[in-house]
């Protein structure tokens, strides 16, 4: 568990994030923060596209973010919505792939805390990078 201080901290992150997604097709704005193992934070937004699929999750955005920057585990990651809506299968699928211990928090618009759970709860039975050896 992440201390109370920092956990408001990446909660105020995400919903702050969430101000710059770019969703002109659903309108559904969705803000992301991770925070790595290393105590690094990174944001993400949902970027839409006139080409739908062409479009990709806040979630996804922080997570490849991070891992461009060379972080592979994550002590939490944080999602902001208005209604505390929960990531997607694909997200879930990219957060299981750098661990299933990671905390996950869908916070809504005030920041209050919607759902707290773990990767390992999002995606049960996960196909993750131990299924290939
Ligand atoms: N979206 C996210 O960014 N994260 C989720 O976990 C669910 C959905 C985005 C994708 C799309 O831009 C909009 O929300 C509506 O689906």
């Amino acid at each position: 568990m992440i201390e109370e201080e920092l956990r408001q901290k990446l909660i105020h992150l995400a919903v702050q994030a969430r101000e710059r997604a770019y969703a002109p097709y659903s309108h559904y704005a969705v803000g992301a923060i991770v925070l790595s193992d290393s105590g690094k934070i990174y944001d993400g937004v949902n970027i839409e596209n006139a080409a739908y699929p062409s479009g990709i999750c806040a979630e996804r955005v922080a997570i490849f973010k991070a891992v461009s920057e060379g972080e592979r585990r994550f002590k939490a990651i944080v999602v902001a919505t208005e209604n505390g809506g929960s990531p997607c299968g694909a997200c879930r699928q990219v957060m299981a792939e750098f661990g299933l211990d990671t905390e996950v928090l869908i916070v809504n618009t005030e920041g209050q805390t919607v759902i707290e759970t773990t990767v390992a709860q999002l995606l049960p039975g996960a196909f993750t990078p131990e299924s290939l050896q």
